[in-house]
């Protein structure tokens, strides 16, 4: 049964990864996009692509999530044009480095904490209240199995993951009562451009954190958060560990690699 047809979705991080992939997966169900993310030239490419594979109007909007004024203009634009999302999927986000915590970049780590804690509460902040006041829609929260099992030089990440996870459940506490629903994803490691931006562009580095083991592709995670919006109003999914075979925690990943 498809639930997704004709609903207004919108997606942050639209332009990469699993944000690009649950585009095209919800496209694939007949939603109405509206894709936001800082690269205008992908997000300009990827409308074309969508409304060419699917014949439906995508919306797209360069957004910088840190930036809480744009984030209040562009949501108030939505409300204006009746393009109010019922889905939201608060997708961005991103690790910066891997250091010990007394070596770590405190310009990492205001990026981090910025994206995905202050970005992902602007864009809630703003959406959230127009699905309480229609008493209709669907949180969904990008988390990580860093919001479950903290790694070494990895804490200020798994601290923002944490936060993402607290804030899920916070938020699905203070929605008791109304029929919004509140869903948090929270893979292991995905194959994405997240390890390209974690290490500022190392591509080799980045290469080797998917070598020796099947990682999760982006569609396999758009697959899972297709089946959790359609879901029928009275089901809620409120949060989902979704690993790669090869992984069964934070730390532990089993890879063959070659001899030498
Ligand atoms: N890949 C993994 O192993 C993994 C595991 C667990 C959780 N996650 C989480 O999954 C989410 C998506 O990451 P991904 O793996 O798909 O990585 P990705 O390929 O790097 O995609 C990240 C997306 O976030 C957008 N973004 C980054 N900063 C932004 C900002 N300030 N404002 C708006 N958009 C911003 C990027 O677009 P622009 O650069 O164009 O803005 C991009 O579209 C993140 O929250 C990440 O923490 C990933």
């Amino acid at each position: 049964m498809n639930r997704i047809q004709g609903r207004t979705v919108l997606i942050t991080g639209a332009s990469s990864g699993i944000g690009r992939a649950s585009a095209k997966a919800f496209a694939s169900f007949g939603a109405n996009l509206i894709l936001c993310a800082r690269r205008q030239d992908r997000l300009a490419a990827f409308k074309h692509e969508l409304e060419r594979e699917h014949g439906l109007p995508v919306r797209i909007k360069t957004l910088d999530v840190r930036d809480r004024q744009a984030v209040e203009t562009f949501v108030a634009e939505l409300e204006k044009d009746g393009a109010i999302p019922d889905v939201l999927l608060n997708n961005a986000g991103k690790a910066l480095g891997l250091h010990l915590l007394h070596e770590g970049l405190v310009e990492d780590w205001e990026e981090m904490i910025d994206t995905n804690v202050k970005g992902l509460l602007y864009v809630t902040r703003a959406v959230l209240p127009l699905m309480v006041e229609r008493n209709t829609g669907h949180v969904v929260n990008i988390g990580s199995i860093a919001g479950h099992q903290v790694y070494q030089k990895g804490a200020v990440y798994c601290a923002s993951k944490f936060g993402v996870r607290a804030l899920n459940e916070g938020m699905a506490l203070d929605l008791l009562g109304t029929n919004v629903k509140v869903t948090s994803i929270d893979p292991g490691l995905a194959e994405t451009e997240f390890s390209q931006v974690r290490f500022h562009g190392d591509t080799e580095r980045a290469r080797t954190v998917y070598q020796g083991y099947q990682p999760l592709r982006p569609e396999d995670i758009a697959e899972i958060i297709t089946f959790v919006v359609n879901t029928p109003d009275h089901v809620n999914i409120s949060d989902l560990v979704v690993l790669p075979t090869a992984q069964r925690s934070a730390h532990m990943v089993h890879k063959e690699l070659p001899q030498g």
